[in-house]
C-alpha cells in the first residue's frame, strides 16, 4: 500500500484538494489518501464549512498553526509537518496553490527526501513583492512532479529550466469542484437571504496586502464601493484580513442601503453568487477563473494577474490597483461594455483524474 498525503492550510486550497480526493478513491486497493490541515486559516467561516460543502472528510491530521507573521507562519507549520512525516512516512505529499502552507510543507517533505507534487504551478506574476509568488517560485523548484493548469505555467517552467519529463499539463483542479458543484449550488438560499435578483448585483472581494494593508487604498475602496453602489447593489463579503484594517483606520463600509456587507461565505453559497453576479470585482486568484469559466464579467483590481489565460481567453479585464480606474472600468461595464470569453483548454472537470493517473503509476 502507497500512502499519499494532501495539505490543506487556507481557503483556497480546500476546493483543490476535495476533487483530489474523490479522485484518488479509484485507487483505494493501492494508495491510501490523507489530508493534512494545517490550521493556517482557522475561522469556522473561513475553512469548516469548506470541509462540509465539498464533502471533505474531517482531515487526518490537523496542525492548529493559526495567525502569524510570515516567518512564524512558515515556520511553525514546518516544524509540525515534520513530525507528521516523521510518523507517517508517506511516499508523495501533494501541495496547491501558493499560501505559506504550500511552501512550508514542500519544503520539509523535500529535505525529508519524500517526493512532493505540485498542483497548480508554473503560474507567476513576476511581482515578488507578493508572497504567493515568493511561494510558488520556490515550491515548484523543489517539486518532483508539476501539474500545470494553463499553457503560460508550461512556459514559464520551460524558461526557469525545468525538465519537461517533470511537467504535465492536467488542467485546473478548481474548476474540477466548480463543475462537480455548481448544480448543489443552486438551490442554496444565498440569493433570496441577501435579497438579490439574478444579473443585478456587483459582487466584491478584496483581501490582497497591496491592496487593503493601507490606509490611502482602503480609502479609494470606500469611494469605489461608494460609487458602484449607486448604479447597483454590491455585495462584500469581507476577509478577516480586510475587516481588520478597516477597523483600524476606522473606516466605515456601511455607506447605503445598496451595500451587502457580509462575512466570509461558504463554497456552495459564494458560487451561486459568481453564478448570479452581473459583475465581480476582485483581487482573489481564484475567482478570476471561476468567472472565466462561468463566463461572468470580471475586473480584477490587481497590476498583474499570475493566470493570464483568463485575461486572454476569459472573461478578466485586469484593471490595475488605481481604483480611479476600476470605477470607471467597473462603471462602463456596468452600460454595456463587457468582455466575451471563452473556456481554456482543459478546464474540463477532469483534472484531478488525469492527476491522480498520472501520479498512481510513478509513486
Ligand atoms: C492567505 C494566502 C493568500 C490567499 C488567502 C485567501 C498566504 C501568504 N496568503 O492570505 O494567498 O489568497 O489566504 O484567503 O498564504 N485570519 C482570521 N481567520 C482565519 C484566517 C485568517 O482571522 O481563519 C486573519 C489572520 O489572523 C490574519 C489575516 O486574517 O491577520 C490574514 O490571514 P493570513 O493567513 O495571514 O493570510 P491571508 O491574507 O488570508
Amino acid at each position: 500500500m502507497k500512502k499519499v498525503i494532501s495539505v490543506v492550510g487556507a481557503r483556497p486550497n480546500f476546493m483543490k484538494v476535495a476533487p483530489i480526493h474523490k479522485a484518488f478513491q479509484k485507487y483505494k486497493n493501492s494508495i491510501t489518501h490523507l489530508i493534512c490541515h494545517t490550521g493556517q486559516h482557522y475561522d469556522e467561516k473561513m475553512s469548516k464549512v469548506f470541509f462540509d460543502d465539498l464533502e471533505l472528510p474531517k482531515p487526518h491530521f490537523y496542525l492548529g498553526i493559526g495567525s502569524g507573521s510570515h516567518a512564524e507562519q512558515t515556520a511553525k507549520v514546518m516544524m509540525e509537518f515534520e513530525k507528521i512525516l516523521l510518523q507517517e512516512k508517506p511516499d508523495l505529499v501533494i501541495v496547491v496553490g501558493d499560501v505559506n502552507s504550500t511552501i512550508a510543507c514542500s519544503l520539509t517533505a523535500s529535505k525529508l527526501h519524500i517526493k512532493v507534487a505540485h498542483v497548480e504551478a508554473g503560474l507567476r506574476s513576476f511581482d515578488m513583492k507578493m508572497p504567493e509568488e515568493i511561494n510558488r517560485i520556490l515550491t515548484d523548484r523543489i517539486s518532483d512532479f508539476l501539474f500545470v493548469t494553463e499553457k503560460s505555467g508550461l512556459e514559464n517552467l520551460k524558461h526557469e529550466g525545468v525538465p519537461d519529463e517533470k511537467v504535465f499539463f492536467t488542467g485546473n483542479v478548481m474548476i474540477d469542484s466548480l463543475n462537480n458543484y455548481i448544480e448543489k449550488a443552486k438551490s442554496s438560499p444565498v440569493m433570496k437571504e441577501l435579497g438579490l435578483e439574478p444579473g443585478k448585483f456587483v459582487l466584491m472581494t478584496m483581501h490582497r496586502p497591496s491592496n487593503v494593508d493601507s490606509e490611502t487604498q482602503l480609502k479609494s475602496l470606500v469611494n469605489l464601493i461608494s460609487s458602484v453602489s449607486q448604479k447597483r447593489k454590491i455585495v462584500f463579503p469581507v476577509h478577516p484580513r480586510t475587516r481588520k484594517n478597516l477597523e483600524n483606520f476606522n473606516l466605515i463600509l456601511q455607506l447605503n442601503s445598496n451595500v451587502i456587507l457580509t462575512d466570509p461565505i461558504g463554497y456552495l453559497d459564494f458560487i451561486n453568487l459568481i453564478k448570479n453576479a452581473e459583475l465581480i470585482l476582485t483581487d482573489s486568484g481564484g475567482i478570476q477563473e471561476e468567472s472565466t469559466f462561468l463566463g461572468i464579467q470580471c475586473i480584477t483590481l490587481r497590476t498583474t494577474t499570475e493566470r493570464p489565460v483568463t485575461v486572454d481567453v476569459g472573461t478578466n479585464l485586469l484593471i490595475g490597483d488605481d481604483f480611479n480606474l476600476a470605477e470607471k472600468a467597473a462603471l462602463e461595464n456596468l452600460n454595456g461594455k463587457i468582455k466575451k470569453g471563452s473556456i481554456p483548454d482543459l478546464w474540463d472537470g477532469k483534472a484531478a483524474e488525469r492527476i491522480t493517473e498520472v501520479l498512481s503509476g510513478k509513486i
